[in-house]
């Protein structure tokens, strides 16, 4: 297994950048890094050296098994491990004085995330993979809601489907439907409207494989939430949609309907005349995010930089998780659940 640095000068504040994970997200943010003008050097890790091996031959990159050597020789790393082990490499990273992009949820419990988020002293950065933040139409609607443009919000509502579900041996770790899945538009609903949850009520059913009723999940839910103002939220999604990779943002308000992720290739197929079906309809999130995960590594670079202003700190992702706990809850219990300004569900 080859260790050296490979370097490719860019212009601009150079990064060195370490990939901890290059298992589905993490070879795709391997490439984009490629392309990403502060970045410099890149340097692949994971345990299994099997899949190091495979993708330093594929881009020409080093790679290495060793943690620490790899912390040694890096700037910055993206964690795209499974989340129950983000809290190890982020440890690690920022013990060493190495910034951290953290693939989401950074943890699912909250006493690690206000644990990591204390461990940024003198610069070190620690920014959260929620990549709706850097996506440019999420960005737009945000601040024209900030700004007044729309009036007042009545509804947002997210579609968060997959094409295909990821292997059950993910989905037995991932922390189910809503702390995996809807965790983005958890994270993404209050972001987009400057405000948080109140109340939630969930549902979910198992239709896609008996296996996520086995890990105690479902695979197919609806979420209804009631932000402090009043507005509400509906997000519907699940594991598998037999017409492609659907993630969408619909904002309905007293001056306008906008919507963010609505394209040629929304995999939704108009049976009205005239309109044609989808092109090439997304499969995945590489290619329906992609605009979004290359902004996140140019953003990320940036505040490694000094040149912007973290987007998505580590304690902005407790109220997404207290929200996706009240899903969860929900879902259980056939109830609506409240959820307190200190994060208290009832
Ligand atoms: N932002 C998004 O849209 C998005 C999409 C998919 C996954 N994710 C997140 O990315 C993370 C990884 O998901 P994935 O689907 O790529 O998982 P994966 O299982 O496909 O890949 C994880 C990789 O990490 C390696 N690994 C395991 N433990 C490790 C450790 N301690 N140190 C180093 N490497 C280790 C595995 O060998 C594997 O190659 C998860 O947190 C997931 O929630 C985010």
């Amino acid at each position: 297994m080859l260790c050296s640095v490979a370097t490719r000068a860019r212009k601009g504040a150079p990064v060195h950048l370490g990939i901890l994970g290059v298992g589905r997200i993490g070879r795709m943010h391997a490439r984009h890094a490629l392309g990403c003008e502060r970045v410099t050097a890149v340097t692949l890790h994971d345990v299994d050296g099997s899949r190091v091996d495979e993708l330093s031959g594929e881009l020409d990159l080093p790679g290495t098994t060793d943690l620490d050597r790899l912390l040694s020789t890096v700037d910055a790393v993206l964690v795209a491990t499974p989340t129950p082990v983000h809290g190890d490499a982020v440890r690690a990273a920022l013990a060493a004085g190495v910034h951290v992009l953290c693939e989401k949820p950074l943890a699912l419990d909250p006493t690690l995330i206000t644990e990591l988020a204390a461990l940024t002293p003198g610069g070190v950065h620690l920014v959260v993979g929620f990549q709706r933040r850097f996506d440019p139409a999420y960005a737009a609607i945000r601040a024209a809601i900030a700004a007044g443009e729309y009036g007042t919000v009545f509804l947002v509502r997210a579609t968060a489907f997959d094409h295909a579900p990821p292997d059950l041996g993910y989905i037995a770790t991932s922390g189910g439907i809503f702390h995996d899945q809807f965790i983005h538009d958890l994270d993404a609903l209050p972001w987009v409207l400057g405000e948080r949850a109140v109340a939630v009520q969930a549902t979910g059913s198992v239709l896609v494989d008996p296996g996520f009723a086995d890990a105690g999940d479902v695979d197919t839910a609806s979420v209804t939430l009631r932000f402090a103002s009043g507005a509400l939220g509906v997000i519907t999604g699940g594991r598998c949609d037999g017409g492609g990779y659907d993630n969408r943002l619909e904002v309905f308000a007293q001056r306008a309907a906008v919507c963010a992720g609505l394209d040629e290739r929304t995999p939704l197929t108009s049976l009205e005349p005239g309109v044609p079906p989808p092109r090439e309809p997304h499969q995945g999130f590489d290619t329906r995010w992609a605009r979004g995960y290359r902004r996140e590594l140019e953003v990320f670079t940036d505040v490694v930089a000094g040149a912007a202003v973290n987007p998505s700190p580590a304690l902005d992702g407790l109220h997404s998780l207290e929200i996706a706990r009240a899903c969860e809850l929900s879902r259980r219990a056939d109830r609506t659940v409240r959820i307190a300004a200190d994060g208290t569900l009832s």
